[in-house]
């Protein structure tokens, strides 16, 4: 489907009109009434809460925003907190490499005095900064042209043109697709007001097509098949992996340690594990006790792996083999837990031990 010059003309028009009434109201968004009297996004503001984005939505991702704008509300701040407070603080976000790439790329602008870069081309040289990031920041804090996409503009250009190559195979046209209508006056605002569309109106189940200012405009719509579309390539089935995770208690603490630096949860705090395998691994406990194992295993699904733990109790009062420490079981929440841990020690039921 093609469209005139003055049919995109159009379409941005009704896009942008929409986004000034109806866009979400978010913390870190300058409100385009605020911005024609002057106000101008906190680039460090807007790099914090897309890095969120990435992971989780704008209402789980908000909360954790708004905590570290209030404990580092500058980048230097958050450059001079140590990683271990930035990851605790980063804990149930998950892909911990995105908090390490966070207090690096943190580190790097503070060094440079404090000012992120204004260009896509120079901010995509950043830690953690992909295409989507440096595309947003460039466009919502500098006005740069870009053409900004995310899984709900990918959902709204696929429903718009009723593109049948399935994703994510798909990526590279629904990206052409995209940067044609997007607006080069106002390229921010377009962006927003096109991932608010799609997280709002243009939602994968049930979408609310009567709403939509696109509907004229849509394919799909017109086709009667929205919920088709994105076309998806079947999902492999993850494999599964196997392991025991050993809770050790003694009074009101829990034995934790760290895990290595490199790798899946790097630098985060755990119980000890046995390793995770293909078949369910033998029970080599870290101390002999009186162990105890919970009835249903914890399980956890990562990106590539869907990982099953059984969770084993027991009270120990001697030294621990290996490095690690106690913790009181009421200040866990000031050590860096991944949510897999939480689940290991919610199994658990310490308070009951
Ligand atoms: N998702 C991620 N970043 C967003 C933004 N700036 N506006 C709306 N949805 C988003």
């Amino acid at each position: 489907m093609s469209w005139s010059d003055s049919e995109i003309a159009a379409m941005r028009k009704t896009l942008l009109d929409w986004y000034d009434r109806e866009g979400r109201r978010l913390p870190w968004r300058v409100r385009p009434e605020d911005r024609a009297a002057g106000v101008r996004p906190n680039p460090y503001a807007i790099w914090l809460s897309e890095i969120m984005l990435q992971q989780t939505t704008v209402a789980h991702g908000t909360s954790y925003w708004l905590k570290f704008l209030s404990l580092y509300p500058t980048v230097e701040d958050l450059a001079a907190a140590s990683l271990d407070d930035v990851l605790t603080h980063w804990a149930g976000l998950g892909y911990y490499a995105r908090a390490r790439n966070l207090h690096k790329c943190a580190k790097i602008v503070a060094e440079g005095g404090g000012e992120f870069p204004q260009t896509k081309a120079e901010l995509i040289k950043l830690p953690g900064i992909g295409d989507y990031t440096a595309s947003t920041i460039a466009a919502i804090c500098f006005d740069e042209p870009t053409t900004i996409v995310d899984g709900n503009v990918e959902r709204v250009i696929a429903r718009l043109h009723r593109v049948h190559e399935p994703l994510p195979k798909s990526k590279k046209v629904l990206k052409r697709l995209a940067a044609v209508l997007s607006d080069p006056n106002r390229p921010g605002d377009y962006g927003q007001a096109l991932m608010d569309l799609g997280a709002t109106i243009c939602t994968p189940r049930s979408p609310s097509c009567l709403l939509c200012v696109w509907k004229d405009y849509c394919q799909a719509y017109s086709q009667g098949d929205v919920e088709r579309y994105p076309i998806k390539a079947p999902k492999k089935a993850l494999p599964e992996r196997y392991g025991h995770a050993w809770v050790i208690v003694n009074q009101h603490q829990v034995w934790l340690r760290r895990r290595p630096e490199a790798g899946l949860l790097g630098g985060m705090m755990e119980v000890p594990m046995t390793a995770w395998a293909d078949e369910w691994p033998n029970r080599d406990a870290p101390v002999e006790a009186d162990w105890r194992v919970m009835a249903a295993p914890v399980r956890h699904v990562f990106t590539h792996f869907a990982l099953n733990l059984n969770v084993h109790v027991a009270e120990y009062e001697a030294e621990i083999p290996g490095e690690g420490k106690w913790v009181d079981i009421a200040h866990l929440s000031d050590e860096a837990l991944p949510s897999l841990i939480k689940k290991v020690l919610d199994r658990a039921e310490l308070g009951r031990t």
